[in-house]
């Protein structure tokens, strides 16, 4: 199980100190969440402040690309320090292309699918990611409300990574909470993205302890076990 705090829900004034208080609260990854203004309705950071934010951590970073053009990002972003970039499948026919990129980058490939989007979208895309983001909200804005009706993408990934027996990641990102990463955990997902409950907690190190606890006691594979 991997915890990621999402930067996004960071205090703006000192970025580097954030970083470092991720790096320090035992948490796995960073989730740096890159918007364009276009693709979502928001701004966010850009390729300078990954770069300047690199040395603080040994994390590793999460790089989701919310952008219309991410091929003009791609090199960019490998160079500025992501260890994984997460593009979106609504781009549609260039997401074969850009996955290749990423790989060839030499990073981790990330594919994230937005909540109105079927996910048999994915579909012709699994052998080619290391990592699946299931978006549980409709990206833009950090602090909205989880949508339960995004549940069943996670099963139906994780039915198609037992079936085809693959390994890639189910990564859930958007108003996850103790409460929705207990239900995200149940349904498959292993990765959890978190800004407003992780960042936005007085003890970072306290709130992801608290979240890894919760989601290792609903992995169905160590409920198995436990039978
Ligand atoms: C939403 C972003 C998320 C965001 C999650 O557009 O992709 O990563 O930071 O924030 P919370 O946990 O506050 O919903
Ligand atoms: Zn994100």
């Amino acid at each position: 199980m991997i915890i990621a705090p999402s930067l996004l829900a960071a205090n703006y004034t000192r970025f580097g100190d954030e970083v470092l208080r991720a790096s320090r609260s035992g948490a796995d990854w960073l989730h740096l969440d890159i918007m364009d203004g276009h693709f979502v309705p928001n701004l966010s950071f850009g390729p300078g402040l990954v770069r300047a934010v690199r040395p603080v951590s040994k994390l590793f970073f999460d790089v989701h690309l919310m952008c219309s053009q991410p091929e003009i990002l791609l090199e960019p972003f490998a160079e500025a320090g992501a260890d994984e970039i997460i593009v979106h499948v609504e781009l549609g026919e260039q997401v074969t292309s850009l996955l290749w990129k990423i790989k060839s980058l030499g990073k981790k490939v990330g594919l994230a699918i937005n909540p109105p989007t079927a996910i048999t979208a994915i579909q012709p895309h699994l052998d080619q990611v290391d990592l699946l983001l299931v978006m549980t909200v409709n990206p833009g804005f950090g602090g909205q409300e989880f949508i339960h009706e995004t549940l069943p993408k996670i099963q139906q990934a994780e039915a198609w990574r037992r079936e085809r027996k693959r390994s890639y990641r189910i990564s859930v990102d958007g108003g996850i909470n103790y409460q929705t990463a207990a239900e995200c955990a149940r349904a498959g997902a292993d990765t959890f993205v978190s800004g407003t409950t992780l960042f936005g907690a007085h003890n970072l190190k306290a709130a992801v302890k608290k979240m890894r606890t919760i989601v290792n006691a609903h992995d169905p594979a160590l409920a198995d076990l436990a039978v």
